[in-house]
């Protein structure tokens, strides 16, 4: 698949790095293109770089891989999105990892929805840290994402490029559930960062059932 990954950060450079080793196309757009094309050549298998609008025209799902502050802006600077699978991977932490600072009664993936006018958007990786991304097997368990989104073709692409992360996907339903789902981000930073359990952690949903 053709993903542009917006943001040029830890979660976007590392999610770029692995699609394109699952053979996917990527391009990475930055507010500064220079830096974009620099990791792109740094990863090779085709990548390239450029500006935020650049990098939606490109493809056919894109990843915003910004804070939530600033995600509002970098949808306006990418451009036109009608028709795009738009992939949210906010967390949307208050100041100094202090709980939740969007919530019960809306969520970042709605917000974002209204802003990024006609695309279709999907709310993913969010609840694992970007130093478990290579690691997501934890003895005989898969870590899970949950997914939202209210497109199901949309939501089964990005099911899909969960899968070749090497995750354990769950569906969570319609994208008003990132209600339920975004708060899950901050239960991990809590663990991770405030209760001393450290990064290298993830969910798992016990099921008798299979979850794909
Ligand atoms: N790191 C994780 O473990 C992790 C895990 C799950 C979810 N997330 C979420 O994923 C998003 C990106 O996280 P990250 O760790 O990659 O963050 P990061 O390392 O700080 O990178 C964020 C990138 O966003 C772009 N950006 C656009 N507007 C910005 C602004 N106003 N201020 C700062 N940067 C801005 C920048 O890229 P350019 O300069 O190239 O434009 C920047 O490099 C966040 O919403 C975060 O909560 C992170």
């Amino acid at each position: 698949m053709k993903i542009a990954i917006i943001g040029t950060g830890r979660l976007g450079s590392t999610l770029g790095k692995m699609w394109a080793e699952k053979d996917h196309t990527i391009m990475f757009g930055s507010r500064d293109p220079q830096k974009a094309k620099k990791l792109a050549n740094s990863i090779g298998s085709g990548a390239s770089g450029g500006t935020y609008e650049e990098a939606a025209k490109f493809a056919d799902i894109i990843v915003l891989a910004v804070p939530w502050s600033g995600a509002k802006e970098s949808i306006k600077t990418a451009g036109v999105l009608d028709g795009k699978i738009l992939v949210d991977s906010t967390t949307t932490a208050a100041p100094h990892l202090g709980g939740v600072s969007i919530g019960p009664t809306t969520s970042a993936a709605e917000k974002i929805a209204k802003w990024a006018v006609g695309a279709k958007v999907i709310k993913a990786v969010h609840t694992v840290g970007v130093e478990s991304l290579n690691k997501l097997q934890f003895g005989s368990q898969q870590a899970n994402i949950f997914i939202c989104g209210d497109n199901l073709e949309a939501k089964s692409k990005v099911k899909q490029l969960g899968i070749d992360l090497g995750f354990d996907v769950i569906d969570a339903g319609p994208l008003i559930n990132a209600r339920l789902i975004e708060p899950l981000a901050m239960l991990w930073i809590e663990l991770a960062y405030k209760q001393g359990m450290g990064t290298d952690i993830a969910f798992k949903l016990l099921t008798r059932r299979k979850t794909r």
